[in-house]
């Protein structure tokens, strides 16, 4: 569903050379690092990587430094996806060092926007779901960590939404 403020924001980047994006979930080891991997594999296959710095972090960090779940590297592997990121806490820097920060729920948008310490790096906040199109019934892409395969294929089926039309959004 689209959001005026996502929108604002995504317009003020559309002629930047270089776009900043930071995925932020839990743990940093299911969503976040998934929706990295999608965006970095379709900005790749665009030919626009060098356009684009992608990272992904986490708001709880007792996962640091492991690589994203199996059950999530594994379905991310069968469409294709490698999923290699090590597990990052969010850090107060990751406001100056990213353009946009991407929230997975709204736990993650309310704790984040709490962390801005300005109007402008408040703005920076957005909501993946806000670029999702095809899935009216989520408000939100759902932790599939207590959840069985299907969880992890929403998830990945979510993420291919939305990064595809943010991306075109961008481009
Ligand atoms: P994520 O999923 O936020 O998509 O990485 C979770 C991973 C771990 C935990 C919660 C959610 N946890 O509580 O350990």
């Amino acid at each position: 569903m689209t959001n005026i403020n996502s929108d604002k924001i995504i317009n003020s980047l559309k002629n930047k050379d270089k776009v900043k994006i930071l995925f932020v979930c839990l743990g940093n080891i299911c969503r976040s690092p998934a929706a990295e991997g999608v965006f970095r594999s379709m900005v790749e296959e665009k030919g626009v990587g060098k356009r684009f710095e992608i990272d992904s972090a986490g708001l709880y960090g007792g996962h640091a430094g492991e690589l994203p779940d199996r059950r999530m590297r594994v379905h991310a592997f069968q469409r294709g996806y490698s999923l290699i990121h090590h597990s990052r806490p969010v850090r107060m820097s990751d406001f100056e060092d990213f353009d946009l920060i991407i929230a997975m729920d709204d736990s993650n948008y309310q704790r984040l926007r709490s962390f801005a310490t300005t109007l402008e790096d408040q703005r920076k906040v957005v909501k993946m779901i806000d670029f999702v199109t095809g899935f009216p019934q989520y408000d939100c892409v759902p932790d599939p960590y207590y959840e069985g395969a299907e969880g992890f294929e929403l998830v990945l089926n979510l993420l291919e939404d939305g990064c595809s039309n943010l991306l075109n959004k961008l481009n």
